[in-house]
């Protein structure tokens, strides 16, 4: 299939990159670079730097391109500056995608995938969270995460739009080789900030809260491999055009971990030592947040292979390691 994918110089779209490409489809990705890395897209996939709200740009190449899926990861993703500066976020991701969905609208591109994010569920006690849990964010980025899902509901009904709204839980690890992994200006994910404190690229690593009501007092996430997303975005794009009906799926590994945890994972897995500081809780973070990503196993056969915390750690740390100062020191 020709396939668009907007933000695929990012961090998860770069390696759903790869996956589409082993794949034999034919990629196109388009990014303004504002976040992502040229050096993050691969040079089988064409390169198109432009911004998703140029209509005009993007019909154009939808149509030269004669594009049949589009893959949308294109957006700003962290959750204080959404807090700090909310019209950015409006802007970026909620004008952003209503004008990619307009270009595709005029081009008539039949499939879209969107990154969507556990982020719209907001804070809640069940667990694990399907994806009939009442959405109710609690910050703008998973706000405007919601108001694009609604704007795909609307464009499907109105015109015939088949998607499917992908709601990551904590995506983390990168390729297997090292090749390709994060690089975010600031850090602020939990797996980065410990490996590259076990590396000496940093004095220490903050707990954010010790008093949660777990077992060890600590914030439990579900990690999901990055690699498995990009093998569940094609997947899904696959089961779009087989005509299925599902509109929203959880991607985790139903399997929930702690910070320490995690912290001891690295331990084990770079067999050093690094200083850890418990510190207070960080606003907004739920004690627990675990996916039920049974959905999407039964309608796709997805499942994943790389998503526990050793696996996780051995292929980040590749990457760190050959990338210290991520994707600019090539
Ligand atoms: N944490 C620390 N110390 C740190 C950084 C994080 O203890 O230095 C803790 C956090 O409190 C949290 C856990 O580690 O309990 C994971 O934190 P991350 O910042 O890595 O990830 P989040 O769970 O906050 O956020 C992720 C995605 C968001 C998405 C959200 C959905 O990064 O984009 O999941 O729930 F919105």
């Amino acid at each position: 299939m020709n396939v668009l994918v907007t933000g695929g110089a990012g961090y998860i779209g770069s390696h759903t990159v790869r996956a589409l490409l082993a794949q034999g489809h034919e990629v196109t990705v388009l990014d303004n670079l504002s976040r992502g890395h040229r050096d993050a897209v691969p040079a089988e996939a064409a390169l198109c730097i432009a911004d998703i709200r140029n209509v005009e740009l993007v019909q154009r190449l939808l149509t030269e391109r004669r594009i049949e899926g589009i893959l949308h990861f294109a957006a700003h993703s962290c959750v204080g500056e959404s807090m700090e500066n909310p019209t950015v976020y409006y802007d970026n991701n909620v004008v952003g995608s209503w004008s990619l969905l307009e270009a595709g609208r005029r081009a008539a591109v039949p499939y879209f995938v969107f990154s969507s994010t556990a982020a719209v569920y907001g804070e809640t006690d069940i667990t694990p969270i399907t994806e009939d849990v009442p959405y109710k964010p609690i910050n703008v980025y998973g706000q405007t995460k919601l108001m694009i899902e609604c704007m795909l509901k609307q464009f499907e009904r109105a015109y015939g739009l088949k998607y499917a709204a992908l709601r990551y839980f904590n995506a983390a690890g990168a390729m297997p080789d090292g090749s390709c992994g994060e690089d975010h200006e600031p850090e602020t994910h939990l797996i980065p900030l410990i490996l590259q404190t076990a590396l000496g690229l940093r004095d220490h690593i903050s707990i954010y809260g010790t008093n949660y009501p777990t077992a060890d007092g600590t914030c439990i996430r579900d990690y999901i491999h990055v690699v498995d997303l990009a093998d569940a975005h094609c997947r899904v794009l696959q089961y779009l055009a087989d005509g299925g009906k599902l509109r929203a799926f959880n991607l985790g590994s139903q399997r929930g971990f702690s910070v320490r945890e995690m912290i001891e994972a690295a331990r084990k897995v770079t067999g050093r030592e690094f200083t850890v500081i418990e510190a207070s809780r960080r606003p907004g973070d739920p004690a627990v947040l675990v996916a039920s990503s049974e959905r999407i196993r039964e309608a796709t056969r997805w499942q994943p292979q790389y998503s526990d915390p050793e696996t996780i750690m051995i292929h980040a740390l590749r990457w760190y390691e050959t990338h210290p100062r991520g994707y600019e020191d090539r």
